[in-house]
């Protein structure tokens, strides 16, 4: 054995000893829901196509048009020959769902946070981050070398008195959170934060991955009924409500042109393929065209909150909190065996000793499938 995997396999060995080694299960996605793995036929509660637009006609027809007219890859970087004629129409489209004055799409959202953070804060900076947030807002906030600092999920107060403390230090600070949380499924206190934001002269940002298309009636986490929340920066993902692929940022003019200019995931990487970007403007104007629709996945996960007999869904994201690695693995098997598939959280990407199934609800969950598995959590997981 050489060095190089002595060291790959010793580190492989140590996270199955600590029940955190990971797979790539094969898994067919034969619609909005079914999914087959293992030649087993499951019904999803683990994808995050919450209004199952990837098997959209339209969005797929808009996809295989693009495809036959501009080819299957953009062929270099947006600012090189990149930037297809799709490209306008999908940042108009988003700028206006979120009310900004402009919008820059990037590869993904993971590509899109890692680019947008380092732009705006540098060494001198100062970053407070909710702990709860995404990884590759981590990701972003370390690529800028500014000073990170997280703060307790959801508490106000604890990033006020992070700001009181240190903002004089710093030339620029951004406060940036999730908008909806991804393993948690609960919401920011959006409305706080900005005012909290604007006392200290700190920059708001939002992601809103899980928020777009579902929440806010499809306009996203910065939208509550008649209410608008000003967020400046609301970055978002294309992968996940929109069924396709990409990620965002929604801003004022001088800071998406500032992007365009800076932004090192934009500027060295490849823009993304045409079919995508087609198939994300259709799926777009499904949300703008159908409120109604796209209130569906919240509605859905109350159906199963109230059933578990577990607080109110707030979003399609219900977390059901196991605490160790094993058990969360044995209670997805668990579901598996009665033909559901409910993938088991484990850290990093959640908090040590809050292992976890994760459920996402679509438009498509049938009631009395989403009823039968909220009484075998309650009953043989919860109770357990
Ligand atoms: C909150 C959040 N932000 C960003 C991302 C990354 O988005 P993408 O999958 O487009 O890279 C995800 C999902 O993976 C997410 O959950």
């Amino acid at each position: 054995m050489t060095s190089l995997d002595r060291f790959a396999a010793a580190k492989l060995d140590d996270l199955q000893r600590r029940n955190l080694r990971r797979a790539l299960a094969e898994t067919v996605r034969e619609d909005g829901i079914w999914v087959e793995r293992d030649g087993k036929r499951l019904l999803s509660f683990s994808c995050n196509d919450y209004l199952n637009l990837t098997q959209h006609p339209a969005v797929k027809q808009a996809a295989a048009a693009a495809l036959e007219q501009y080819g299957a890859g953009s062929g270099a970087s947006r600012l090189v020959t990149g930037n297809h004629p799709l490209y306008a129409e999908l940042e108009a489209r988003l700028a206006r769902i979120k009310q900004t004055e402009a919008a820059v799409v990037f590869g993904s959202g993971y590509l899109a946070n890692a680019g947008i953070i380092p732009v705006l804060v540098g060494r001198d900076g100062l970053v407070l981050v909710d702990e709860l947030s995404h990884a590759c807002i981590y990701a972003g906030a370390q690529l800028s070398r500014a000073r990170v600092l997280p703060f307790r999920h959801n508490d106000v107060a604890h990033a006020r008195e992070l700001l009181n403390a240190h903002r004089a230090e710093h030339d620029h600070a951004l406060v940036v959170t999730d908008g909806v949380f991804s393993m948690d499924g609960d919401l920011a206190p959006l409305a706080e934060l900005l005012a909290l934001a604007n006392e200290h002269d700190a920059w708001l940002m939002s992601d809103d991955a899980h928020g777009l298309g579902v929440v806010g009636g499809g306009r996203g986490s910065s939208f509550n009924g008649d209410t608008h929340i000003p967020v400046p920066l609301q970055m978002g993902t294309l992968s996940k409500a929109v069924g396709a692929y990409g990620g965002y940022l929604c801003a004022s003019a001088p800071v998406i042109e500032l992007m365009r200019n800076r932004a090192r995931t934009l500027i060295y990487s490849t823009g993304l393929p045409p079919a995508i970007v087609a198939a994300a403007v259709a799926a777009l104007d499904v949300i703008e065209r159908e409120p109604g629709y796209a209130a569906l996945p919240v509605a859905k996960a109350q159906v199963f909150t109230q059933a578990a007999g577990l607080p109110a869904a707030q979003s399609p994201i219900v977390p059901v909190i196991i605490g160790g690695e094993e058990d969360a693995l044995a209670a997805s098997r668990l579901l598996a065996d009665e033909g559901f598939l409910v993938a088991a959280i484990r850290p990093p990407s959640v908090p040590a000793g809050t292992a976890r199934l994760r459920l996402t609800f679509t438009a498509q969950h049938p009631n009395e499938d989403i009823t039968r598995l909220a009484h075998i959590v309650r009953d043989k997981i919860m109770a357990a």
